[in-house]
């Protein structure tokens, strides 16, 4: 059975509902799935796992979330390299600008990023939501 890891981050919960419905789709698909917040996860717990979802919203103007997220994500990266990999996210008033950087930063990184990132515009529809659970069962 493949152990996957959604690790966000969500200020008002809109990607939170994203990160459950991830780990739902990885679940459907087989897979083990932890839910950890950007608060709990760190570099050594990447190799635990044989896939992760991070999921962050558009934060600053146009970033990760800068207190918590970012650093975490950030001290994860070398270990991220060759790591089956997909992103997720909410924004506001912008056009998706955060998740396209975050999306080269990965590639520059090696992640391997396995399917289209899934962004919601706020509260994610139920449209975003299955979108959220074939990411999951991706990574499975
Ligand atoms: C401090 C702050 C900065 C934000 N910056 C952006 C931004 O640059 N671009 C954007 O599209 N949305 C921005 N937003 C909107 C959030 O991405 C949006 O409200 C999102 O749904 C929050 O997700 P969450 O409920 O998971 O925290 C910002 C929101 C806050 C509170």
């Amino acid at each position: 059975m493949s152990k996957v890891a959604v690790v966000y981050w969500s200020g008002t919960g809109n990607t939170e509902s994203m990160a459950y419905a991830v780990c739902e789709g990885a679940k459907g698909a087989g897979a083990e799935c932890d839910m950890c917040t950007a608060a709990q996860f760190t570099a050594d717990k990447v190799a635990e796992y044989d896939a992760i979802a991070f999921g962050c919203p558009a934060m600053g103007a146009e970033v990760l979330e800068e207190s918590e997220f970012e650093p975490m994500f950030t001290s994860c990266l070398s270990a991220l390299n060759g790591k089956k990999s997909a992103l997720f996210g909410s924004f506001g008033w912008g056009d998706g600008e955060w998740m396209r950087n975050w999306e080269d930063t990965c590639r520059s990184a090696g992640m391997n990023l396995v399917c289209d990132s899934v962004t919601a515009n706020n509260a994610p529809a139920d449209s975003d939501l299955d979108a959220c659970k074939d990411l999951g069962k991706a990574l499975a």
